[in-house]
């Protein structure tokens, strides 16, 4: 099982559309997918229309360390997306996860329990510093950080995001690896003419880190995500061909090729997904 991480200390990114997004497109590609919302502003756990919805959640993950999927996950409407709820509305799980003598490693050590049923786990978080945005970094493969292309963002992207994941390379030194760290520009306008230059500076920054990298995807800005927010659809369904009048490619061979760079081992299953002509009409859905 792979764990993906979507990290920014910084608020209103793209965390959770990309996290909602990248899932329903890998769970229409075939693969087993778990979200976990680990923000306690439940944002991704309301994305999805979901399938009987269990009574507990991200807290009782944590704080009790209770995995049967039975009590703790719920079906979404995406064959194959699954989904742990937030439910620590009141944020009790900081307290916690800082006193606890396991603290920022609980997630970690319970990813285990998903490894045979799930081929990957993406976990949304908080767009702030706390330690459980720490407990989610310690927990994953690779942390995927969403910036605005603005030169200001990325300079406190520097000191804000990547500072948190400096402050935890202690944890090497007891055998626990930090992740690759990967930044995704997103809501790039495609008129602006100075997205390549940041892009070049933002890899000149980090050429010489070895754990930190620029995808070579984007994610423009587009009214497709948010549409698709409304229907409570991955943005593959719902724009599929480009839309009239917009340059550059489809929402949908967007993100394909952005999970086909973050998951290049099941490539071809997400290639496949945009031609399937079985996918569902969008439908509207409640609030
Ligand atoms: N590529 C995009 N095109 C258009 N709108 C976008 C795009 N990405 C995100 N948005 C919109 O920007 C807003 C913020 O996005 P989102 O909620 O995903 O950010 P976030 O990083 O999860 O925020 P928070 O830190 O508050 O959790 C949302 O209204 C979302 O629909
Ligand atoms: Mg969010």
């Amino acid at each position: 099982m792979n764990v993906l991480s979507l990290i920014s200390t910084k608020g209103g990114v793209g965390k959770t559309t990309v996290a909602a997004n990248l899932g329903g497109l890998l769970a229409d590609s075939g693969l087993r997918v778990l979200l976990l919302d680990l923000d306690s502003q439940p944002t991704l756990s309301s994305y999805y229309a979901l399938l009987a919805p269990s009574n507990a959640g991200s807290y009782e993950l944590i704080a009790n360390g209770i995995t049967e999927t039975d009590q703790i996950v719920t079906a979404t409407v995406i064959q194959g997306l699954d989904l742990i709820v937030s439910n620590d509305r009141e944020a009790h799980l900081t307290t916690l996860v800082l006193h606890a003598a396991d603290g920022r490693l609980r997630l970690r050590n319970l990813r285990s329990a998903f490894e045979e049923r799930y081929d990957v786990l993406i976990v949304d978080t908080q767009g702030a510093r706390s330690v459980v945005v720490e407990m989610a970094i310690l927990a994953s493969d690779c942390a995927l950080c969403p910036l605005p292309p603005e030169m200001l963002a990325a300079r406190e992207l520097r000191r804000g995001t990547l500072g948190l994941f400096e402050e935890l390379e202690p944890y090497r030194y007891l055998g626990v690896g930090l992740p690759s760290v990967k930044l995704l520009l997103n809501q790039v306008n495609t008129n602006r003419r100075d997205t390549s230059l940041i892009m070049q500076s933002l890899k000149n920054t980090f050429a010489s880190d070895p754990h930190i990298s620029v995808c070579a995807s984007t994610i423009p800005d587009r009214v497709a995500y948010l549409n698709a927010a409304t229907l409570g659809l991955p943005v593959h369904r719902v724009e599929r061909k480009p839309a009239p009048g917009t340059r550059g490619p489809s929402a949908a061979d967007i993100m394909v090729s952005l999970a086909q760079e973050l998951f290049p081992q099941w490539s071809a299953k997400i290639a496949a997904v945009n031609s399937d002509a079985a996918l569902q009409a969008p439908a509207a859905r409640e609030v």
